[in-house]
């Protein structure tokens, strides 16, 4: 008899859009090739393999969740010590409980689906001695080492149906709006969805941006009378004159800010600069929400079942990745050395300017 094959599945950091399809994608594919398989579900990311809190799922488990959004197993922010360690509140490691419910539960891998920090504190896992194989998710698209994540398609998707309706109430009553995107480090939502949509002014936390010019469109767009304007601004983008600030700067200017966010700051210089009435959208979580799109639907179920593979195979240590149509995997330290932003010189952002669209600088 073929021995048992024990796994458990964990979804980490901010949730996204088809989660529960990579759930289902690994679950589905591993019932259908092993005999013998255990899959349990850790709750709430890694605070379910701290606390041994889980539940056995079943092959009926997988079931009826392709479309939901969010995950069915909940998850949660933990925080880590960059390339040391993984900590409670009081900065105690929390990795000798997880590596004891890993010993205690017989497993022979961790299945982690999350972002850029999930990837890092997998990656630590691995290091004390855990198998890991990770799935990429995030509505950021900025993990290394893979074209797309999942997440991301569905986020563009709203954040660009935001745009297009804000577009109508912009136009009749001639307004400058700002729509606030998600994406602290990284502007691959903002600058697609903001040309998807036919934002005026996409600003990036890449690129960063001169009030100055962003006026100086809209007045351009005034004389040729185009009486509304729409910025697109992620929420990481920065002024120029704040560029060279620390990380401690920025946070200390933020926190004495008068504005609860970028985009509340940037309206309120460009009314000041244009005179023109001028309105602030933030979608937020909003862009995280609902069912995946079935692009992120069929992403999602590829990377799954790619996990379930390298599982079959005991390929332990890597990411599933996408390089171009192909899904593949690269090993897990690689996708947690660093965060993929936008190129300033990516092709889409030369597109953008090539149609006069203003990137603020
Ligand atoms: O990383 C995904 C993301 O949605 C970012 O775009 C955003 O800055 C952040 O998470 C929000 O985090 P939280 O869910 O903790 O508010």
């Amino acid at each position: 008899m073929k021995s048992m094959t024990r796994v458990a599945l964990i979804t980490s950091g901010g949730d996204c859009q088809g989660l529960n399809a990579a759930i289902r994608g690994i679950g589905k594919a591993l019932y259908h090739k092993l005999d013998n398989i255990e899959i349990f579900g850790m709750y709430d990311g890694y605070r379910g393999l701290v606390d041994s809190d889980y539940v056995f799922m079943s092959e009926m488990s997988f079931s009826g969740i392709l479309t939901q959004g969010g995950t069915i197993l909940g998850t949660s922010r933990l925080d880590y010590i960059p390339g040391k360690d993984i900590i409670d509140e009081n900065g105690n490691s929390l990795i000798p409980a997880m590596k004891d419910t890993y010993n205690r539960l017989g497993l022979d891998c961790l299945i982690i689906m999350g972002g850029n920090g999930t990837q890092k504190s997998a990656k630590l896992i691995m290091d004390a001695g855990m198998n890991v194989i990770t799935l990429p998710k995030t509505i950021d698209n900025d993990i290394f080492g893979t074209d797309t994540t999942f997440g991301f398609q569905s986020a563009v998707d709203i954040a660009t149906n935001v745009i297009d309706y804000i577009h109508t109430t912009a136009s009749s009553h001639g307004r400058i709006f700002v729509v606030e995107l998600m994406g602290r480090d990284a502007g691959w939502l903002t600058l697609s969805a903001g040309i998807s949509s036919g934002a005026d002014a996409i600003l990036i936390p890449e690129i960063p941006y001169d009030v100055n010019s962003v006026a100086a469109m809209i007045e351009a767009r005034k004389k040729a009378g185009k009486n509304f304007s729409i910025v697109a601004c992620a929420e990481g983008a920065v002024p120029k004159d704040e560029e060279k600030l620390s990380e401690e700067e920025s946070r200390r200017k933020r926190e004495a800010s008068i504005y609860p966010t970028v985009s509340y700051k940037l309206a309120a210089d460009l009314k000041e600069l244009t005179g023109h009435d001028t309105r602030v959208t933030i979608p937020g979580h909003y862009q995280r929400g609902g069912p995946p799109c079935p692009r992120d639907r069929e992403l999602a179920t590829r990377f799954g079942v790619e996990a379930a593979n390298l599982i079959i195979n005991k390929q332990y240590g890597r990411m599933v990745a996408l390089k171009g149509d192909v899904i593949t995997s690269i090993p897990l330290e690689e996708a947690a050395s660093k965060t993929k932003f936008l190129p300033v010189d990516h092709p889409l952002i030369q597109m953008a300017r090539d149609l006069g669209i203003c990137m603020g600088d």
